[in-house]
């Protein structure tokens, strides 16, 4: 109502870009005043309840919905964002190095099909700020995810090295890792996710886990891969048939897509990737698939046009165990999770499921 009434209609008459900057600065700042986390909770934070609560690769979360990648990529406002009441918070994509990103304008409002046109290229302060900002963290109430990508300037034959990059300045402090090879705003990165390529990342990648969980002792923790939602039934097979086989952890999809179908935005004709509504049912359709080729053995997380329970109930259904939004935070604000989880709850209590776990893959049974 807030949000609606009030901070929407200001911030969607500023420069997106700005606006974003804005609120997530604004939220990093906000919350070192003292009482104002306590009141953020109260208005956002969601209730527990044992029914929604689901354990993947060996960690807890207290529901199924969480904050997708590219919102806070220098992990500003982790504090903030869990006030909000997602179970985990993605942060990044950050790169070993620090750089600007594409040119100016690069974010773009569809709101006639409640959507986000982006071409960021990965704009971020590098790996050591946010590993800085992450070890001062006060609290940590959600689990983190810390998304990890490449710099610009480093060819795909050199990719390994960064994603490694990235794991040793910031292994001590994610809970789980998202390798990102789906954006479709570094040039070449999406060949990344096909065949050898893929095969020797992942292998890289695991390797490095490896050595950092020796070093620190306890388990590898767990990695994730980012996948685009732009792959025919082929390539999707290919890529789940690497990613079972090479040790991925579980699976994120998807990324954002390149289609422009249906759209009536005049902003449709921006280059970058497409987020929202429009998404929904084809990063539903990756998730079926997923599940479909690995019997449900490979945890699939979901993120795609997620703006209602309904949008969310979809994808466990389909096939994914956790969900993630962006852009329906942007068009609905921060009560959106709460609201998303409570029509969650009357969804499965509706169709007879004592835990949301029972849920996942139900449409395959
Ligand atoms: C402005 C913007 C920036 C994004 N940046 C990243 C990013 O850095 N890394 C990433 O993996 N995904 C990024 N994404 C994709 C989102 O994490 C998410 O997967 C996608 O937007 C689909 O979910 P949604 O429809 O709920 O927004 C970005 C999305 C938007 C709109």
């Amino acid at each position: 109502m807030l949000y609606r009434k009030v901070a929407k209609p200001i911030l969607f008459r500023m420069d997106p870009e700005q606006a974003h900057r804005l609120t997530v600065h604004g939220l990093g700042k906000a919350v070192r005043v003292p009482g104002v986390l306590p009141l953020m909770r109260s208005f956002w934070d969601v209730k527990d309840d044992p029914r929604l609560e689901t354990e993947l690769f060996g960690i807890r979360f207290r529901h199924p919905v969480g904050l997708a990648a590219g919102l806070d990529k220098d992990a500003v406002a982790v504090e903030g964002f869990a006030s909000m009441g997602f179970s985990f918070l993605e942060v990044g994509t950050v790169t070993p190095v620090g750089q600007p990103g594409n040119d100016r304008p690069r974010l773009f409002r569809l709101p006639e099909d409640e959507a986000l046109i982006n071409r960021m290229g990965f704009n971020n302060e590098g790996a050591e700020a946010m590993a800085g900002r992450l070890a001062r963290l006060q609290t940590r109430r959600a689990p983190i995810a810390v998304n990890i990508g490449k710099n610009k300037a480093t060819p795909n034959e050199k990719a390994a090295d960064d994603y490694r990059a990235c794991l040793r300045a910031l292994y001590p402090h994610g809970d789980f890792f998202v390798v990102n090879i789906s954006s479709p705003n570094t040039p070449g990165l999406r060949q990344l996710q096909h065949g050898e390529e893929l095969k020797a990342l992942l292998r890289a990648v695991r390797e490095e886990i490896a050595e950092q969980a020796l070093k620190a002792g306890g388990r590898p923790k767990p990695i994730v891969v980012k996948i685009a939602p732009d792959m025919t039934e082929a390539e999707i097979e290919q890529t789940v048939g690497v990613l079972a086989e090479g040790g991925a952890d579980g699976i994120i999809a998807t990324n954002t897509t390149l289609s422009r179908d249906g759209l009536r935005s005049p902003n449709r004709t921006q280059e970058g990737g497409l987020s929202g509504r429009p998404l929904a049912a084809r990063s539903t359709e990756v998730i079926r698939a997923i599940w479909r080729l690995t019997g449900g053995k490979l945890p699939i997380i979901g993120s795609g046009g997620i703006f209602d329970g309904r949008d969310a109930y979809d994808k466990i259904r389909a096939g994914a165990s956790l969900v993630e939004i962006y852009t329906s935070l942007i068009y609905r604000g921060p009560g959106v999770v709460r609201r998303i989880v409570a029509e969650l709850s009357e969804l499965m209590a509706r169709d007879g499921f004592r835990r949301i776990g029972d849920a996942v893959g139900a449409d395959h049974r």
